[in-house]
């Protein structure tokens, strides 16, 4: 069933926002989403009637938090699809999600010989963490290709992918082509050679049914503030076996059984990944958003996007000197990236912000990517829930008076 759009847009407050005595049209949602007022009001909620210190008190209040902290883990790890919040470690963002795989499994497990395997299309946020921990262990990075229509050269892969392989890190759906990538098949190739999986899901589980018991990865991350969510909270799903033998990546209060002069003892998980006070208001906000998606269906929020996207993707083919940088439909997502012949992507975005419109322009986090297609930059949409098809009208009438202007 569509959802009902016009009531939804209604729960964002900020989308009666006007820019440029125009309204609003945000289509950068790759880089960030809009908040619901259930978002905005869960966390000041929790400031107005609950808020204190977690774990560590035996007052009304500290129990409130703890309780909401927790439910917060049962609520995300239910949303990927696992369910025991021993798996599921609150992070700042996806960032940091990715930065513990790296730093906490990769920098124990890898040693001279050994092999990463990454894709063309990785995020700076998962390429340069391994990056590091290559120069430091010996290991080194291999790239699976990509094919002409922007797509994983999955038989390249299957070459690639072997026994001098220990980590497959890759990116489900990358935020600057929007590539979906075959997760599942990467998986089967890594366990097969005795391997791991490590997904950057932060363009994947704000927009689609995401299952990682389905998926059989080993590390899944993500971030809420592209999610409906704020900004502060990210959260990384490991299979207990990998996690419970993993080193934190940082110490501190808050994760530990106990602690002498000369030593420390952590604590269970996911504790022992969550040292210090940890982001509780927000972690109440990204339960609020997981709440809310789910209310919608993960579904029906992806085939909805989807319309938008491929819509898009057919006006804009229609524009003469436009290059777009997308995948066919079947691996196709709601992120289109694009340039214009004579244009930099920088003044698309800066006119399209004269008439209201929200793109982004630039290299996306993925300086490489962008020099092995031979561009500097492109500009791109990126869709979500609450945006509606008069509003890529909008967009695709302001880029023909764009491009127009420039001719
Ligand atoms: C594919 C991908 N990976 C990682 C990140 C990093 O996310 P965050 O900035 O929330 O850590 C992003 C953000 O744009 C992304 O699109």
């Amino acid at each position: 069933m569509t959802p009902d759009i016009g009531k939804i847009r209604e729960d964002f407050p900020i989308l009666q926002r006007k820019i440029n005595g125009k309204p609003l049209v945000y289509l950068d949602n790759a880089a960030s989403t809009q908040k619901p007022n259930s978002v905005i009001n869960a966390i000041s909620d929790f400031y107005k009637t609950s808020n204190s210190n977690v774990h560590r008190g035996v007052h009304t209040l500290s129990e409130e938090a703890s309780e909401l902290y927790e439910n917060a883990h049962l609520k995300a790890i239910k949303f990927i699809g696992g369910n025991s919040i021993e798996e599921l470690i609150f992070t700042k963002n996806t960032t940091e999600s990715l930065n513990i795989v790296a730093k906490s499994w990769g920098m124990h497990n890898l040693e001279k010989g050994d092999e990463v395997v990454m894709s063309r299309m990785e995020h700076h946020s998962n390429l340069i963490p391994w990056q590091e921990v290559c120069r430091k262990t010996g290991a080194s990075l291999k790239f699976i290709e990509m094919n002409e229509d922007l797509t994983l050269d999955m038989e390249q892969a299957e070459e690639l992918i072997g026994n001098k392989t220990k980590i497959v890190s890759i990116v489900h759906v990358s935020n600057s082509l929007g590539t979906l990538n075959d997760i599942k098949k990467l998986g089967k190739l890594a366990h097969e050679n005795s391997a791991l999986i490590n997904v950057d899901g932060a363009q994947s589980a704000p927009h689609m049914p995401v299952d990682v018991k389905e998926l059989d990865c080993d590390f899944f991350a993500f971030s809420g503030h592209k999610m409906l969510g704020p900004t502060g909270i990210g959260a990384l799903y490991g299979k207990h076996e990998h996690l419970k033998e993993m080193e934190p990546f940082i110490t501190g209060g808050g994760m530990i059984q106990e602690v002498s002069y000369e030593k420390a003892v952590w604590d269970e998980l996911p504790w022992k990944f969550e040292a210090g006070t940890p982001i509780i208001a927000q972690a109440i906000g990204f339960s609020a958003a997981i709440d809310y998606l789910e209310k919608i269906g993960m579904t029906e929020i992806h085939s909805y996007e989807m319309r938008l996207a491929n819509y898009a993707v057919d006006e804009l083919e229609k524009l003469d000197g436009l290059k777009i940088y997308c995948p066919p439909k079947e691996s196709r997502t709601g992120i289109v990236s694009f340039t214009l012949d004579g244009i930099h992507a920088h003044d698309i975005a800066s006119l399209m912000n004269e008439e209201g419109i929200a793109l982004r322009a630039g290299h996306h986090c993925t300086q490489p990517l962008m020099k092995m297609l031979g561009i500097e930059a492109t500009a791109r949409a990126s869709f979500y829930i609450y945006n509606t098809m008069e509003e890529v009208d909008s967009f695709i009438e302001a880029l023909k008076r764009a491009k127009n202007s420039f001719s």
